[in-house]
């Protein structure tokens, strides 16, 4: 068993670097170089990483990549996207550059309202509750209004709250289901701290209620906190063309393509096992520019994921269909983002990020995500209906199989050039490379 420690946070960095060396590792000086490597020569640009989170040690690098020619809404994007998936960005660049030439990405934001919730137990009649919460609504609003006052100002705010009757599912639960608009925010931190003070409101005030018996009184508040499921701040991406248009690929006729792609998309609409694997291609998209943009991907995964699955069982979130010889592809995606707060006012490359993309409020930074989501699934639905994913996938990884192997600048020339006319798998690059050293 290794061994725990007291106090941890409270040491300076280089004390706890060296209890992880002297805890973790052998070769201590190789791990203490690896981690001093990643450090940033810019001593205050260091440090501002450093604050991000607790116990930070050194930086962990992703690639940070751009795919140009997105023309959205007939605007030209370049996206940054922040992946280390090496075929992600080839893909992306891929789709965008054949949908440049047919019309381009159509975008629209359906919904913007986010969600939050006090949940609480409450012994007592539910009649009883429901005027409590009738008469204390008011002051719930009011009492939030030194948090609220900017958020407001700028045209956001509270849009409602609701008493929710809960206990079907479980004894005695009730939530205080609320209702925001936080405009540029992603809104955490504003949904919360109102969150908190309808609890606090809710419950002091509970005491002087005179229809509650002594028991009714006492409303356990259990936890607020703001909701990522977010199916009513909602985007929609689109491209479409006549069939005859879908002519790239010379090895399958347009129709024959369309009708192809538009069984894969069925395929994802009812069958589990596929839909997950069809919307982690789009999330690859999604995650890269939601990472890249200083976004919370964690929040927006949770969200997007339980979307899928809204009508109980898990699905696609993308569809196909043609009507009237034109082929149409669009998602419908929840994303809750923000462009003000949070990391996109500290992070330097984030700011990079956003000021690339024109410096987007957050509805528009919606429907960039959105269309990175649908053109990463373009590509891939594209390569499995005809090529296999294998070709493109290895063509990209195939400069990560060369690294591990430590070939040189000349060897990586021959085996790029040498796979270009010949299939890249893992063991083909290996004996390739061998058969170059002998
Ligand atoms: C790989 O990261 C993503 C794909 O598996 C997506 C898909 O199958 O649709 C290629």
């Amino acid at each position: 068993m290794g061994k725990s420690i007291s106090g941890f946070s409270k040491l300076s960095k280089s004390e706890k670097i060296d209890w992880i060396l002297k805890t973790h590792f052998s070769d201590r000086k190789n791990a203490k170089n690896i981690l001093i490597q990643y450090w940033n020569t810019d001593e205050k640009l260091q440090q501002l990483h450093d604050e991000f989170i607790e116990n930070t040690i050194t930086n962990y690098h992703l690639p940070f990549g751009v795919a140009p020619n997105y023309l959205i809404n007939e605007k030209l994007y370049t996206l940054p996207m922040a992946i280390e998936e090496s075929s992600v960005i080839a893909a992306a660049s891929k789709a965008a550059k054949f949908w440049l030439n047919r019309g381009g990405f159509k975008t629209k934001v359906i919904s913007t309202i986010k969600v939050g919730q006090v949940h609480l137990i409450y012994h007592g009649n539910f009649e009883t509750l429901k005027r409590y919460f009738n008469f204390i609504k008011p002051q719930l609003i009011k009492d939030t209004n030194s948090i609220t006052k900017n958020m407001e100002q700028r045209g956001g705010g509270i849009i409602d709250i609701e008493l929710k009757n809960k206990t079907k599912d479980l004894k005695d639960y009730y939530q205080l289901h609320a209702t925001f608009e936080t405009l540029d925010a992603m809104g955490a931190n504003f949904i919360n701290s109102c969150l908190e003070q309808f609890a606090k409101t809710f419950k002091t005030e509970a005491q002087k209620f005179e229809l509650f018996s002594s028991e009714e009184k006492n409303i356990q508040i259990i936890m607020s906190i703001l909701s990522n499921y977010v199916p009513e701040c909602l985007v929609r991406a689109e491209v479409s063309c006549k069939v005859e248009d879908l002519n790239e690929d010379k090895s399958i006729s347009p129709e024959e393509f369309a009708t192809k792609f538009i069984q894969a998309v069925n395929i994802a609409e009812i069958e589990p096992y596929r839909a997950v694997t069809h919307n982690k291609g789009i999330m690859n998209g999604v995650d890269a520019v939601v990472l890249a943009t200083g976004n919370d991907f964690r929040a927006v995964e949770a969200g997007v994921h339980a979307y899928a699955s809204r009508h109980g069982k898990y699905s696609s979130l993308t569809h196909a269909k043609v009507d009237k010889g034109i082929f149409t592809f669009w998602i419908e995606i929840p994303l809750a983002l923000g462009t003000v707060g949070g990391l996109t006012n500290l992070h330097p490359l984030v700011k990079l990020a956003l000021e690339m993309l024109g410096n987007p409020n957050a509805k528009e930074l919606m429907q960039i995500v959105a269309v990175a989501g649908l053109a990463q699934n373009f590509a891939a639905l594209r390569s499995l209906t005809t090529t296999g994913i294998q070709q493109g996938h290895m063509k990209m990884h195939l400069m990560n199989i060369l690294n591990q192997f430590n070939a040189n600048d000349n060897e990586k020339a021959t085996l790029v050039e040498y796979f270009k006319s010949n299939i890249a798998t893992h063991n083909a690059v290996v004996e390739a490379l061998e058969n170059l050293r002998r």
